[in-house]
């Protein structure tokens, strides 16, 4: 059995940034209200038209993950990309990467695990290359949120909190059973997916058909809906747990933590997880303040902007976590 590990990272942020303030202009709300319930002070939306769609923010990023990682895009031999945000209801956004990228007809998966689909994407890619079966794998997270957020009055619980983005690694086969990858932990608890949810258009509850037929103004169905409170709760205590089953899998503590990467859901679950764990501001990495939460690529973004800042090293243990829609979570242990 082989292990993985991370050789290239890269991400991708649309330029328009879009402070709290400019927020105020669409609805009531305040930059002392966002930035006391949550720590955002801006993120980034996308210019509508100019481009940038999920699959191209993934195609940015990856395009930079492919660079560092000094491999060429035909070494790549299978590519799984994590978003709730595609650009088209079918296909995936990752055989619109395959194209974007001209890379051979490698197999494509796409995966539906919002808050937490970068880690269960780097989970199967994980697998797939222990066993030998694929040697390098292109993952992405990306999301572009701000075309399908309620940016009314109406919606503020959960447009705030929402920003766009894209991160990419390559996962590459390694050797050395001690490095890379020591273990990824995944779950979920179906009975709470309406607290988090989108529900229409969709098969099941709410047609398209449904919503041309009613043409209601007052429908939200299209909207995402969240059980702030509730979420928020179930958050702090689920980001524990999957740390601490995580360390201890491997035979860690938390004072064993060089550097936790937190999806980025908001700053105070962040706080929580680093007071619990006794954790210092240097063995932690937030960047919510600047992108907001952007869902799938929110861990994939931060990893690669705390490697940036040089604030990870060779030899490291690294821990992802992630919890969110569905209600799904899960983390990983990486030794870098
Ligand atoms: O990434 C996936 C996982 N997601 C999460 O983990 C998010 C978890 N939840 C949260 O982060 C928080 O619950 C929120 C940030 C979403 C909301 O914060 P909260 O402290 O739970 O606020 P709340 O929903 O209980 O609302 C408190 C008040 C309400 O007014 P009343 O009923 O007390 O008069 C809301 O209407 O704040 C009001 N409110 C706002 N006011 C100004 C809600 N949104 C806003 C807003 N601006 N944007």
């Amino acid at each position: 059995m082989y292990n993985s590990k991370i050789i290239g990272l890269g991400k991708y942020l649309p330029e328009q940034v879009v402070t709290n303030n400019d927020l105020t202009a669409l609805m009531d709300t305040s930059d002392e209200w966002i930035q006391e319930r949550t720590g955002i002070q801006e993120r980034r939306w996308v210019k509508p038209r100019d481009g940038d769609t999920t699959s191209m923010m993934g195609v940015k990023a990856a395009r930079q993950a492919i660079d560092r990682a000094g491999i060429d895009k035909d070494d790549i031999d299978f590519i799984i990309f994590a978003t709730l945000s595609p650009d088209y209801y079918f296909p995936g956004p990752g055989v619109q990467v395959q194209k974007e990228l001209d890379i051979k007809t490698v197999g494509a998966l796409d995966i539906r695990n919002q808050c937490s689909g970068f880690i269960y994407a780097i989970s199967v890619a994980d697998n797939f290359i222990k066993t030998g079966m694929y040697k390098n794998i292109l993952v992405i997270g990306s999301e572009l949120h701000s075309h399908g957020l309620d940016k009314t009055t109406r919606g503020r619980g959960v447009t705030v909190i929402f920003g766009d983005g894209a991160g990419a690694a390559i996962l590459s086969r390694e050797e050395d059973n001690n490095k890379g990858l020591l273990s990824t932990h995944l779950h979920s608890q179906g009975e709470h997916a309406e607290e988090l949810s989108l529900i229409a258009p969709g098969m099941g509850k709410r047609w398209v058909n449904d919503i041309l037929t009613d043409n209601d103004p007052d429908d939200v169905s299209y909207y995402p809906h969240m059980n702030g409170q509730f979420v928020f709760k179930n958050a702090v205590v689920r980001f524990s747990e999957v740390i601490m089953e995580g360390l201890q899998t491997n035979g860690l503590g938390p004072q064993d933590i060089d550097m936790l990467i937190p999806h980025q859901a908001n700053l105070r679950i962040s706080q929580f997880v680093q007071k619990k764990f006794k954790l210092g501001n240097d063995q932690i990495y937030n960047n919510i303040m600047r992108y907001g939460n952007t869902t799938a690529a929110s861990v994939p973004i931060a990893l690669c902007e705390a490697w940036e800042e040089g604030k990870i090293k060779e030899g490291d243990t690294v821990v992802l976590a992630a919890f969110g829609s569905g209600f799904t979570w899960g983390s990983a242990i990486i030794k870098w």
